[in-house]
């Protein structure tokens, strides 16, 4: 039996528009659990949330919101309340990349980065954890990336958004025990979503064997379910044995490999302009 009762709690995911968040919205209604769905392209979100309570005959909440404010917290929170829902549960899964040397990216989009990847969880782990630990056996997930392991060259902001969001969440795994709350970060490594298309090249997975947002969903739920759940969990064998490796070889070795692996020039079908 399971170690998690899914069926009767009230789970927020963020970024359920589309990839992950929306495989985890599948996954966890597929299990009993009520879902409230947030994003920006709320007319997925509805169709999402009526194809679910339809299947699974579980309550479904779509919600708009735009991650990128600076009070998205407490605005969601007091939306949730408004609409009489209590959250028992939290994926902080919302997310995207920006590709590119520093010194070229535009600024305004580099705080939207910020603000999404990094302020937005904290935000809703401070606003809904209260709810989460009163409603006892509830989760927070908070999802980080195999970048948080390493230096990102040519995505040094996303890089090191990943970095906080692993840091934050193995903190607050640590801070949580005994409370009734299972929190980890979970770590995806190239994977088949959006997420590409919203960097605006696939540069940076170049190569890579892509994963299914499932299979990155089933690893979490592995986790969470499993007797013991550590503080961070990396979806895929290689991803995992990976980021081993990297620990082995150093800092300066790391960085300069991928710097080397995320070189546009060295693709041919590159969408980012070779630099001189
Ligand atoms: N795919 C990968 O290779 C990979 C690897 C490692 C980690 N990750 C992480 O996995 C998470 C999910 O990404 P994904 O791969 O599933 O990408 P995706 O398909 O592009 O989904 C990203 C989700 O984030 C939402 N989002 C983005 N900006 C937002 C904003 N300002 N306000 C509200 N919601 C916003 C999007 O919804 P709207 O556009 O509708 O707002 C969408 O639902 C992210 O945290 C990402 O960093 C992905």
């Amino acid at each position: 039996m399971s170690r998690v009762t899914y069926r009767g709690q009230t789970v927020i995911i963020t970024g359920a528009s589309s990839g992950i968040g929306a495989s985890f919205a599948r996954s966890l209604a597929a299990r009993g659990s009520n879902l409230i769905l947030v994003a920006r392209r709320v007319d997925r979100l509805e169709a999402l949330a009526d194809e679910l309570e339809k299947t699974h005959g579980i309550t479904a909440t779509a919600i708009a919101l735009d991650l990128t404010s600076p009070t998205a917290g407490p605005d969601l929170k007091a939306s949730v309340d408004a609409l009489g829902l209590r959250a028992t549960s939290l994926i902080n899964n919302a997310g995207f990349g920006t590709f590119g040397d520093f010194i070229d990216e535009d600024p305004a989009r580099l705080e939207q980065e910020i603000a999404v990847d990094i302020s937005a969880p904290v935000q809703l782990s401070s606003a809904f954890l209260p709810d989460i630990i009163a409603a006892d056996g509830g989760f927070l997930i908070n999802v980080a990336s195999m970048a948080a392991y390493m230096p990102s060259p040519r995505m040094a902001v996303y890089g090191a958004s990943k970095a906080f969001v692993l840091s934050f969440t193995e903190s607050l795994w640590a801070e949580l025990r005994g409370s009734g709350v299972t929190a980890f970060a979970l770590s995806p490594g190239a994977t088949s979503t959006e997420f590409n298309a919203v960097v605006g090249t696939d540069d940076a997975t170049a190569g890579a064997k892509m994963r299914a947002p499932d299979q990155v969903v089933a690893t979490a739920l592995a986790h969470l379910e499993s007797r013991n759940p550590g503080p961070s969990v990396i979806d895929g064998a290689t991803n995992r044995l990976s980021t081993k490796l990297i620990r082995l070889m150093g800092r300066r070795s790391t960085v300069t490999m991928m710097y080397r692996m995320t070189d546009p020039t060295r693709r041919s079908n590159s969408k980012v302009a070779a630099k001189k």
